[in-house]
């Protein structure tokens, strides 16, 4: 093998490298993702996140409520778990960081506010009801898997 051969298959290498580097870790924790894995009992979906925003051309604000460019958004299922039961309501005000996310909910300042103005669940999804309705509805109108026959195609193993 000649010299030059083996500079190439050393870059190549490194490339290799760090392309497999930059796919398994993320750099910064704010830093979108590239993909998303989502457990759940209909079994995995694997979410190409960076997909979504760079090859279909979809703004952060499609998805995340409001303009998350710059913010960690809160992870979708801190506000849609899987039911507002108990623990939920007991537990969820250590979820979030900035007051100002109470207010998506909360009418007001919720430490003052009555029993009576406490936000009521029904018009907030819960988590599977939230994604889907999400999911579907943009590929119903923009592609992208929908229907009763698309199950497998985000559901490893259905
Ligand atoms: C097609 C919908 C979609 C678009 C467009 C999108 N996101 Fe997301 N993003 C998601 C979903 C779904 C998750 C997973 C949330 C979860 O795990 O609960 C996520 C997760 C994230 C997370 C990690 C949050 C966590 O769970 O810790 C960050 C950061 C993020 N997105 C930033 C962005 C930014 C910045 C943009 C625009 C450049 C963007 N996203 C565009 C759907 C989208
Ligand atoms: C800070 C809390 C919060 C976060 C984080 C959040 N949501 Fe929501 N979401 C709400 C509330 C409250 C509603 C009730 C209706 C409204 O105010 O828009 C809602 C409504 C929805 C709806 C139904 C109404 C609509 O806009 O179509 C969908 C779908 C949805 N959310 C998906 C998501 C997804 C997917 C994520 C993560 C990428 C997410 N939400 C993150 C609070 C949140
Ligand atoms: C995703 C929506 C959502 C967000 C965001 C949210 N809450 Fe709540 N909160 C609720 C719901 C739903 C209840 C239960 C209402 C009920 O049934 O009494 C609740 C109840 C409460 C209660 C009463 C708890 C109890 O034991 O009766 C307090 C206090 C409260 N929230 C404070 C906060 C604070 C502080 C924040 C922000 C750090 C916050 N909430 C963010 C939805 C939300
Ligand atoms: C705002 C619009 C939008 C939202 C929201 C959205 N998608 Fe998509 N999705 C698309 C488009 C556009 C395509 C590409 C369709 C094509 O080229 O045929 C696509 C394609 C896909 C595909 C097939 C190709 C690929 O990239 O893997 C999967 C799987 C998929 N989406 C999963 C999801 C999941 C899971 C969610 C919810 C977490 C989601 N999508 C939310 C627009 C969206
Ligand atoms: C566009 C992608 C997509 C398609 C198509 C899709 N789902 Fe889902 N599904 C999701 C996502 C995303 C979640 C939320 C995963 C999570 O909770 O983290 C989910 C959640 C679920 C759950 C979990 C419920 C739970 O509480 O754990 C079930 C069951 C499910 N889907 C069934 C189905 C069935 C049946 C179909 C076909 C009729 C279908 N899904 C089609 C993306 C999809």
């Amino acid at each position: 093998m000649n010299r030059h051969m083996l500079i190439l298959l050393a870059v190549t290498w490194a490339l290799f490298a760090a392309s497999v580097t930059g796919y398994l870790v993320r750099t910064e924790e704010s830093d979108p993702p590239a993909r998303v894995f989502l457990e759940n009992t209909g079994g995995r979906v694997v979410f190409a996140h960076a997909g979504h925003v760079a090859d279909y051309g979809l703004e952060c604000v499609e998805c995340h409520h409001d303009d998350t460019g710059a913010e960690q958004p809160v992870p979708c299922g801190v506000c849609h778990p899987k039911a507002f039961d108990d623990s939920f309501r007991g537990g969820h005000f250590a979820a979030f960081s900035d007051r100002s996310h109470c207010l998506r909910c909360h009418a007001s300042d919720p430490d003052v506010e009555t029993p009576a103005e406490r936000p009521d669940p029904e018009w907030i999804p819960v988590r599977t009801d939230a994604f889907h309705e999400q999911c579907l509805g943009c590929h119903e109108s923009m592609g992208g898997p929908v229907g009763e026959d698309a199950c497998d195609q985000c559901h490893a193993g259905m």
